[in-house]
């Protein structure tokens, strides 16, 4: 496999890529690395290979010429591909499927980049080695030769080692250990040295669960499960977001279509959805919120009926899910409620229909802010009847949280879908 390295730093790959099994595989042939010095595609006494970006800003660029002359200095340059922060992540996957190339051209950045034009001359893939910036490609062009050079047939001697580790079954590696099985008191697990493979393999599998979700738990909607995977991981400690997340339904102030402040019903279907919501993600608790007294008095009807009543006895699921419902007159007195259960003052965040395009108004919240906020404290998510949440309410919340499917016109959920696409998004089903 030939990769083509296009940098002004070609001094830059002499190390990481004549070390270990890398250079190995390129002493016997298995990978060439053919270094593509851009300085000397440079024209002008100086060489230059850089220049200042129009439009002002800080940083030079890499200039056009000297990179298409670089490029087209290539007899065979199979994918292009650069690296930048802008370009989707190298995955494993990723990896693997470059791994079947023949040739693969690396172009690496430097300064504040690369003139754009040389994207609409050339079919160049952007490829990105994380979130974050280096000085330039050439480190991330080493990530990506090595971990594409490694999945080569005959790199690594044993042909399984790609197979089992991180991120190739969708899951973060079990760990390793060698010789002395004792240091200091610390034993290498017995497992492996009982002989007995299955169990090793069970060992391994589930050491590779737990690492993923205490650690990615972001990676276990990718990963192929078995029920015994599942199984296994019902019975590990999880973060639990959902605790420290209340929702509230306000039935009081809410706006009409006319902009009116105005009260609407508590109804039947409301309270039982969200309760089911609240009671399935291990939410903290659901209030209702209505100051008007032949409302509660109904709410409180429908909650003995399932709490205590007939219901409670022909349905004790939904006995469990109304455990997680009280009524309360207004918002501040949930607020109230749940300082006294967890001696903390809870964050209010508002939710919305509408982008908030008043003057002046904040970013809408994003749920890593919500998530962030749960990290550390209760939280209270304050859903709206009606045309939404009055003023009076939206100004006492710490922000709105940004709008189910925010980039389209139609977005006219009822209430308890929200709630309901909503609380996944914060709580999902790995927290
Ligand atoms: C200082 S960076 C330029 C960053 C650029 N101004 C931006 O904000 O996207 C210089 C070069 O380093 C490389 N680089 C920096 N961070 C990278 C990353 N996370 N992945 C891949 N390449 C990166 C790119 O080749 C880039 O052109």
């Amino acid at each position: 496999m030939n990769f083509h390295l296009v940098s002004i730093f070609p001094q830059y790959f002499e190390s990481p890529l004549s070390s270990g099994l890398m250079g190995k595989a390129v002493e016997t042939g298995l990978v060439s690395l053919d270094h593509v010095d851009v300085r000397q595609f440079a024209g002008g006494v100086h060489k230059s290979v850089d220049d200042r970006p129009f439009g002002g800003g800080p940083g030079m660029l890499l200039k056009l010429d000297p990179m298409i002359k670089a490029l087209d200095s290539i007899d065979s340059p199979g994918r292009i591909m650069m690296l930048s922060p802008r370009g989707k992540p190298l995955t494993q996957a990723r990896a693997r499927a470059l791994s079947a190339e023949e040739d693969i051209t690396l172009i690496c950045g430097r300064y504040e980049g690369i003139d754009e034009r040389l994207l609409d001359l050339y079919p160049i893939e952007l490829v990105s080695v994380g979130d974050f910036v280096l000085n330039g490609g050439e480190a991330g062009a080493v990530c990506l030769v090595e971990s594409v050079a490694r999945l080569l047939p005959g790199f690594m001697g044993h042909e399984d080692s790609g197979e089992e580790e991180s991120f190739s079954a969708g899951l973060l590696e079990y760990p390793h250990y060698t010789r002395p099985d004792a240091h200091e008191g610390l034993k290498v697990p017995a497992v492996l040295r009982s002989g007995d493979h299955g169990k090793i393999a069970t060992w391994r599998r589930e050491c590779s669960l737990t690492a993923t979700l205490n650690d990615r738990p972001d990676m276990l909607p990718e990963a192929s499960l078995t029920v015994e995977d599942i199984d296994f991981l019902r019975t590990l400690p999880r973060t639990r977001l959902g605790r420290n997340l209340y929702i509230a339904l306000c039935h009081y102030p809410v706006v009409n279509k006319f902009g009116e402040k105005v009260a609407v019903s508590v109804t039947n279907l409301d309270l039982h959805d969200m309760a089911r919501v609240a009671r399935s993600y291990g939410l903290g608790g659901f209030y209702a919120t209505t100051p008007i007294e032949d409302q509660k008095a109904m709410a409180d009807t429908i909650l003995t009926h399932w709490k205590q009543g007939a219901g409670s006895l022909a349905n004790p699921d939904r006995a469990e899910a109304f455990s997680k419902v009280k009524v309360f007159d207004d918002i501040e007195a949930a607020v109230l409620d749940i300082e006294a259960q967890t001696g903390q003052c809870p964050r209010l965040a508002a939710t919305s229909a509408r982008l908030d395009r008043r003057k002046n108004a904040e970013p809408a919240l994003t749920y890593g802010d919500v998530q962030s906020w749960l990290a550390n404290s209760p939280v209270l998510l304050i859903f709206g009847t009606g045309h939404g949440l009055a003023e009076e309410v939206l100004s006492k919340t710490d922000g709105v949280l940004r709008p189910v499917r925010y980039l389209d016109d139609y977005n006219h959920l009822s209430v308890r879908s929200a709630v309901a696409i909503i609380v996944d998004r914060l709580v999902a089903d790995e927290y």
